[in-house]
């Protein structure tokens, strides 16, 4: 959602390395608490009760997030200082929304897979599904707020009432702007029909709002300092009279100004996820330890260190770094298997000042990266596509790149990119479009672009260039 401003700035700047209006960023400070997301998709991992011990001994960790329910991973955490986020899986919540069964459904669920570990393991989240609002499904949608509601009452009638319930969301939660912090809102159907209900839900219960900011997939390489901290241009928001030199702030901004335009700025604001891979694929510019060294040391500074952001001061924030290990049997990108801080020997990857006993290391990637994995197959037929009009306006198609590319993965057509040739806006923002309409229920409106798109039942795929289906 940034990068035409971005772009913008630094061109009017004339200085698109963007180094001229840079202060230093201060030195990494050690020994800052942090969460981090255990996920554990890989072959190649330590016991769960060995995880727990390195962390809890050896680490300034103080919390993990695990992506299921795991009794073998949740019980690995007893009697460790280290907090617990469990998350229930997306399938579940139709059932928990139940008008007539769901809280009893939401009890059952409580008694079997909760109560036996607590307070033994200290779990303190309880996550109702993970991005829920990217699902093309409706009924998934509409079963969100209901599901956190009856998990809230369960836990509190079965005597668990500090643990809070959330669910993390993905950015694409904000409608299409210009990127200026001051100028964000929640999508439009969300904005009235969801986000403050849930907001509301928040409010009354103190718990957080988690969002799980990704520069990462948002960065072009103009905006690469922007997005890992480095010195730039930065950008200028007239409203606020705030300067921004990370990408990771102005989201963060982005989300709270949103959050106090429907009059809740004063729930607390969670980060489900955020960091940057050490690997992808091959030519990739702005992937490796240094970059994800760069990026988690800023975004440790602003959540943890007292730092905050420029319209939230002095705040730190609940987070969670994605990710602990890489994870060997991801599939996808080469760059999903690649977000690991420390390896399977526990030794880090890169020195992010986490280990407590206060020796800096030598960065340490994984000497093996996995193989890339074949690409996926394209469909058979019965699907549609979204793809730019011929002869649409090419600055309203450059506009749809650019907000488009804050939701949507585009790396592929990026320099080295798959669907990088041919350079032209025409194509790249059909693959950006496509890509934005598959990911949100391929509803006509999904493609209107302001009447720049159309939908088309025939796959604009070609060559290794496969567009998202
Ligand atoms: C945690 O500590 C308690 C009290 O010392 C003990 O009874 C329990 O077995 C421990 N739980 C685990 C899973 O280690
Ligand atoms: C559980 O974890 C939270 C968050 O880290 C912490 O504030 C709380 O004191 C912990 N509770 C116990 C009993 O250790
Ligand atoms: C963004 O905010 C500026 C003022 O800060 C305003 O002039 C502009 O119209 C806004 N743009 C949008 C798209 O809301
Ligand atoms: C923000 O940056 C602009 C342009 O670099 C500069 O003129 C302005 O003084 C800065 N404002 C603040 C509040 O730092
Ligand atoms: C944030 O902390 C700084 C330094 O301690 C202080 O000057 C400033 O007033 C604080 N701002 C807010 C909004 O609390
Ligand atoms: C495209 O639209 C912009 C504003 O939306 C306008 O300024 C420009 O003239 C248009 N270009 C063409 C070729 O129509």
């Amino acid at each position: 959602m940034l990068p035409l401003l971005i772009l913008l700035t630094l061109l009017l700047a004339g200085d698109p390395g963007g180094t001229s209006a840079a202060t230093p960023p201060p030195p990494p400070q050690p020994n800052l608490p942090i969460g981090v997301n255990y996920g554990a998709n890989a072959d190649n991992l330590p016991a769960p009760t060995a995880v727990a011990a390195f962390l809890a001994s050896k680490t300034t960790i103080n919390r993990v997030k695990l992506f299921d329910y795991n009794p073998t991973f949740i019980s690995a955490f007893a009697n460790t200082s280290i907090s617990v986020a469990i998350t229930l899986p997306n399938s579940l919540l139709p059932s928990l929304a139940d008008k007539s069964t769901g809280l009893t459904t939401a009890v059952s669920w409580v008694r079997a897979n909760l109560a036996p570990y607590v307070p033994a393991t200290n779990v303190t989240l309880l996550l109702a599904g993970n991005e829920i609002l990217l699902s093309p499904d409706p009924n998934l949608i509409l079963a969100l707020l209901p599901a956190m509601r009856r998990l809230a009452q369960a836990l509190k009638s079965e005597g668990f009432p500090s643990i809070r319930v959330s669910t993390p969301h993905y950015l694409g939660i904000l409608a299409p702007s210009d990127g200026i912090p001051s100028n964000a809102t929640f999508r439009a159907g969300y904005n009235t029909k969801l986000f403050p209900s849930m907001l509301q839900f928040h409010r009354d219960t103190k718990s957080p709002f988690m969002v799980n900011p990704y520069p990462y997939f948002s960065y072009n390489p103009q905006t690469l300092n922007y997005a890992l901290f480095r010195p730039n241009a930065g950008i200028y928001d007239p409203a606020t009279k705030l300067n921004y030199t990370s990408m990771f702030e102005a989201q963060m901004d982005a989300i709270y100004t949103a959050m106090v335009k429907l009059g809740y700025g004063d729930v607390e604001v969670a980060v489900g996820e955020a960091g940057w891979p050490t690997q992808a694929e091959a030519g990739q510019v702005g992937v490796g330890v240094k970059e994800a060294q760069d990026f988690n040391e800023g975004m440790l500074r602003v959540c943890s260190s007292g730092k905050g952001t420029p319209l939230m001061p002095n705040r730190t924030f609940e987070t969670y770094l994605f990710s602990l290990f890489d994870e060997n049997q991801k599939p996808g990108p080469v760059a999903e298997r690649h977000f690991g801080l420390f390896n399977p020997d526990f030794a880090p990857v890169y020195d992010l000042g986490l280990l407590t006993d206060g020796k800096s290391v030598a960065p340490n990637p994984s000497p093996n990266p996995s193989p890339k994995p074949s690409p996926k197959p394209s469909p058979s037929g019965g699907g549609t596509w979204c793809v730019a009009k011929n002869g649409a306006n090419s600055s309203d198609l450059q506009n749809n790149i650019n907000w488009g590319c804050g939701y949507v993965d585009c790396k592929p057509i990026q320099t080295g990119g798959a669907c990088f040739d041919p350079n032209n806006v025409q194509a790249h923002a059909s693959y950006v479009m496509n890509a934005y309409y598959q990911a949100n229920g391929h509803t006509d409106s999904a493609c209107d672009f302001k009447g720049t798109g159309t939908v088309t039942s025939s796959d604009p795929s070609y060559g290794d260039c496969k567009y998202v289906s």
